[in-house]
């Protein structure tokens, strides 16, 4: 068989095996584009288990796309908060904003995609899903699917281009959703990367792998690794927090810190030096945080003193919070939860 007739003879197999074995996840119930906008976006970095509380959660408190436009960002990212990336969340925001402007959502991927922050794959999967279009979404499960189906051995990101142009055909007249929903299921419960259930696979009379051979093995990105050395400063009614200025997270919460890694005796004589007199340090341990392209190696210490920190022009960025606040209303990040338990 060759390439386009393969690709055509999926959709039968494959939707008959989606309509018995799919899982029953919440942002199937409605195919509206606003929620399989907000469910592409969120499960494209964070797996499904996590992604489906989060995703209740989020279309509770923001129904609509002009709930999501006009909601303001400190509540934002709190909905956002342990999913990571937050600039997927910015990017939501601005991309709602224009879609009340233009009245409503574009129906094809092509205008889909000129939103901020929808690629080629999200502005697929809302085509698809939401408007029944013949338009693929083609994320890494789609290439390791595809790929070993069609014994194809090219990096990944040739694949993925040529893969959208080529599935075009294969849509199905009138499930184009299901059949781009289907693709999808199919990398996630059966042809998994590691050891893919090859026997249960309803398309294995066709594959060309009928293994995990395929795709080539990418190479990890060369993370950044720094050092830091964290300061939560406390007293008895809560802990003080700034605003990240730039680079990653920027726009959260983050304790005061410094890029550099202080010893005990280092940091005593650091907040000495700032003009803190009165304050008790301890340990608290170091604690390690990989994002995509770096990796945070931080020294914690915990600074407890009742004296009023941000009164102090070193720490002025600072902002005092009571121990509810801090735990309910602000958005800390991932790398930063540690400190709670300290409050
Ligand atoms: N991963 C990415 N999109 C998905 C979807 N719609 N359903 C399940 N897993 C997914």
């Amino acid at each position: 068989m060759e390439r386009t007739e393969k690709l055509c003879a999926l959709s039968a197999p494959l939707l008959a095996w989606y309509d018995k074995n799919k899982r029953d996840l919440p942002w199937r119930l409605d195919n509206s584009p606003y929620r399989v906008w907000v469910s592409e976006i969120m499960l494209q970095q964070t797996r499904v288990e996590a992604a489906k509380e989060h995703y209740i959660r989020f279309l509770r408190e923001l129904p609509t796309v002009s709930a999501l436009a006009a909601c303001p960002e400190d509540k934002l990212l709190k909905l956002w908060e342990g999913l990571g990336y937050y600039s997927r969340a910015k990017n939501m925001q601005k991309a709602a904003r224009e879609i009340v402007s233009r009245g409503g959502f574009p129906d094809t991927a092509e205008e889909l995609e000129k939103l901020p922050g929808v690629g080629k794959y999200t502005a697929g999967a809302i085509a698809s899903i939401s408007f029944g279009k013949p338009s693929p979404a083609v994320d890494g499960n789609v290439v390791r699917v595809l790929s070993r189906i069609l014994g194809d051995a090219e990096p990944q990101e040739i694949l993925r281009g040529r893969y959208f142009a080529e599935l075009v055909p294969a849509y199905p007249q009138g499930r184009c959703g299901d059949f781009t929903q289907s693709l999808m299921e199919l990398g996630a419960l059966i042809c998994l990367p590691a050891s893919p259930k090859c026997l249960l696979c309803p398309v294995c009379g066709i594959c060309e792998t009928k293994s995990d051979a395929l795709p080539e093995k990418k190479e990890k990105p060369a993370r950044k690794e720094t050092d830091m050395t964290v300061f939560v400063f406390k007293n008895e009614g809560g802990i003080w927090l700034k605003k990240r200025e730039s680079g990653v997270l920027s726009g959260l919460a983050e304790f005061y810190n410094t890029e550099e890694k202080l010893s005990a005796a280092q940091a005593e004589r650091f907040l000495c030096g700032a003009g803190l007199q009165n304050v008790t340090l301890k340990r608290a341990g170091t604690h390690k945080h990989v994002f995509t392209h770096l990796v945070w190696h931080m020294t914690a210490y915990i600074a407890e003193t009742d004296e009023d920190v941000a009164a102090l022009p070193a720490f002025s960025s600072l902002r005092f919070y009571a121990k509810k606040e801090a735990e309910e209303s602000v958005s800390i990040p991932s790398a930063f939860r540690w400190g709670l338990k300290y409050i």
